[in-house]
């Protein structure tokens, strides 16, 4: 008689060839551990507004920086109506023109994801691909993304993605101190609103401006680190991977190790 579950099986081996597939071709020879548990449909919500198109120049008022609160920046100041949703937080932002790359930039890209993800990645700045649709990793380095979040056995609509900042550098140069200044409470509350177990750290930029250190990325990737008790995990950003591609084996270790504390529950 035909097993009644034969197209279910046959799909899930499909998968697993797929992804066993993407592991060879990522250098991977050896795993231990099982992908987190799917997080529940309860969980997953609602995708963020569309990006409002741009309105000429207004001043605007400069923002509340969350790291004024008493409590450091995951706490809100007393008696604050600090914004506690991605959405409150998106609004804040509005049309910003608190730094000069709102000048050159097409879109901002404020984060994608689940609002409640135990997971979040961190990135630099949005490049020319991001500038252009408002989403962030979505070039060539952003599907390099995807798949290393697809081996770990989630999707991108289950972590939650973000950069420092939010307005892409021209010609990709590296973010400024008054820009970083200027943006980085944004994410502070995004942080702060999802309350993510574990941060992926993604490059040299985005790992020294969590930690507020000098120190290289060989020297912090690989091991858990704490952003205002959240636990950061940095790692190679996937544009050094797509020029080295023989770090994605210690790009991989380190996933292993997120996974791994994701599994703690
Ligand atoms: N690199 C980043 O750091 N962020 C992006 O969104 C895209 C590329």
């Amino acid at each position: 008689m035909e097993d009644p579950r034969r197209d279910e099986i046959a799909a899930i081996a499909r998968e697993m060839k797929a992804r066993l597939s993407w592991y060879r071709e990522e250098g991977v020879d050896s795993w231990k551990i099982a992908p987190p548990a799917p997080i529940k449909e309860s969980e997953r919500i609602q995708k963020m507004p569309k990006q409002k198109e741009p309105k000429p120049y207004e001043p605007i008022e400069p923002p509340r920086f969350a790291a004024e609160a008493p409590g450091g920046p995951l706490s809100a100041p007393a008696g604050s109506t600090a914004p506690r949703t991605l959405a409150e937080i998106r609004d804040e932002i509005g049309d910003c023109r608190r730094c000069k790359l709102c000048s050159t930039r097409k879109n901002i890209v404020f984060g994608t994801g689940s609002p409640t993800a135990a997971l979040m990645f961190v990135g630099e700045a949005p490049g020319a691909d991001e500038d252009a649709q408002g989403q962030p990793f979505v070039g060539r380095a952003g599907q390099l993304l995807t798949k290393m979040i697809n081996a770990m056995g989630l999707s991108r609509e289950e972590v939650y993605i973000a950069n420092i900042i939010k307005c892409r550098p021209p010609e990709n140069r590296n973010p400024q101190p008054e820009e970083i200044a200027s943006c980085k409470p944004f994410l502070e509350k995004q942080i702060e609103a999802i309350r993510p177990k574990v941060i992926c750290a993604l490059g040299t930029f985005s790992a020294q401006t969590l930690l507020e250190t000098q120190q290289k990325i060989s020297a912090l990737r690989g091991k858990f680190h704490e952003y205002h008790g959240v636990k950061v995990l940095p790692t190679f950003h996937p544009a050094y991977l797509l020029r080295n591609p023989n770090e994605k084996k210690s790009v991989w270790e380190d996933l292993q190790k997120i996974m791994e504390e994701l599994k703690k529950g």
